[in-house]
């Protein structure tokens, strides 16, 4: 071990900063990336975009595309202001032609678009087929490591992680980046769900425009920009994304008891934190749901998984519930326990100068918490009912 020489093992930072951020610095030559998505995402733009930026500043860059004719490539580059010299532009089907093409070109970074319009003629089945999209992608992560390209393969995946071509390469690449979004929402999300070379927590954030992609630095401000605040059922909650804090709304709406089946419904928020919430609302704050549909969505496609989400949930509930409004300038910030009890959550000085920056006077906490950000009036409570009494509606029972 001691006599190993290390290597530089350092990124080349690909330019394309929310890309650089979810990769931790940028691309690791001799490294393969699965950039997957659904179909319509925007794989192909964010993959040419960082091409040209990897080209701009001086490095090799290298599209092989399957699915596009190099007439279609060069008009989109138009659109996209991605036409540069040190940019080279092949159409293959063929593994044996990429693996050419890779000789050829040298490239520092190579995208492969995608891997399941490729076939090794060696191989028996057509594109696309699990044993092709294995093979070619382990011929490629060989030439990958033996050249020092660092190698994109496109993949697409369907919402219900079907296609089982690109999830059965997980093992087999050294980062795995999930591009997501709400197609209707202009607003797209990266985020690695396997990163051999650093930590997979980090969120990219991009803006999907008539000029292709564009890096969200502040995503708060977009994710609120829409907020009608005063709206009862509506919550602030200042969540944490990798090193970043998200200052997301979360939604609730209780109506009358369907027909039977399910009664919640979780959309971007855990349907298991959702669930347990609402006991909890039940049991230890004494709201009755009397068996009410509840909804619970986080605004803009985001996802919010954290159990920090909790009390906001709760208090978007308990709002929605009895129909009277949270302050607008408050965030919530706070686990919720099975005891109705309100539990310390990470990073809590960094979420609330977040919130303070953002223009919110106002903020609930758990107890114990001491300290607070400028401009921020600190409210910390024990338990889910203090919360609601605090700042919540006042629980009418039979409410809902
Ligand atoms: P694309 O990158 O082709 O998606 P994928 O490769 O993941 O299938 O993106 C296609 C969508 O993006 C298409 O619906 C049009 C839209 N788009 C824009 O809105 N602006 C643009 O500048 C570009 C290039 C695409
Ligand atoms: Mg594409």
């Amino acid at each position: 071990m001691a006599e190993v020489d290390a290597g530089e093992g350092g990124a080349l930072p690909t330019g394309v900063d929310e890309l650089d951020r979810v990769l931790g610095g940028g691309l690791v030559a001799g490294s393969v990336i699965l950039l997957g998505g659904e179909p319509g995402i925007g794989k192909s733009t964010l993959s040419l975009q960082m091409l040209a930026s990897v080209a701009v500043s001086g490095g090799r860059a290298l599209l092989v595309s399957g699915e596009e004719s190099p007439s279609q490539l060069r008009r989109r580059a138009d659109r996209l202001g991605a036409v540069v010299p040190g940019m080279w532009l092949a159409s293959a089907n063929s593994l044996g032609d990429v693996l050419h093409f890779l000789e050829q070109v040298e490239p520092d970074v190579a995208v492969v678009d995608s891997i399941q319009t490729l076939a090794d003629p060696d191989q028996p089945g057509p594109p696309g087929t699990v044993g092709q999209v294995r093979a070619c992608a382990q011929r490629l992560a060989d030439a990958a490591r033996a050249s020092g390209a660092a190698v994109v393969l496109v993949g697409h995946v369907t919402k219900e992680g079907g296609l089982a071509g690109p999830r059965s390469l997980e093992h087999l690449v050294d980062t795995v980046a999930l591009f997501e979004g709400d197609r209707h929402d202009s607003l797209r999300m990266l985020r690695a769900v396997k990163h051999r070379f650093g930590p997979t927590g980090e969120l990219g954030l991009f803006e999907m425009g008539e000029e292709g992609l564009r890096c969200v630095a502040d995503g708060s401000v977009l994710l609120l920009g829409e907020r009608r605040a005063g709206l009862p059922g509506s919550v602030v909650v200042p969540a944490l994304e990798g090193r970043r804090v998200l200052a997301l709304e979360l939604q609730a709406l209780v109506a009358p008891p369907g027909s039977g089946g399910s009664n919640r419904f979780a959309q971007g928020v855990d349907g298991r934190r959702l669930a347990l919430v609402l006991a909890v609302l039940e049991r230890r704050v004494g709201l009755a749901l009397g068996g009410a549909e509840v909804f619970a969505s986080a605004v803009g496609g985001v996802r919010v998984g954290e159990p920090a989400a909790d009390l906001g949930l709760a208090l978007a509930v308990a709002s929605a519930a009895t129909g009277v409004a949270l302050p607008a300038d408050l965030v919530v910030l706070g686990e919720v326990g099975l005891g109705g009890e309100v539990r310390q959550v990470p990073g809590t000085p960094r979420r609330l100068s977040e919130a303070s920056r953002l223009g919110f006077r106002r903020a609930v906490v758990p107890c114990g918490f001491s300290g607070g950000a400028a401009g921020l009036e600190v409210v910390a409570v024990a338990t889910l009912k203090e919360a609601v009494g605090a700042f919540g509606p006042e629980p009418r029972p039979g409410a809902g």
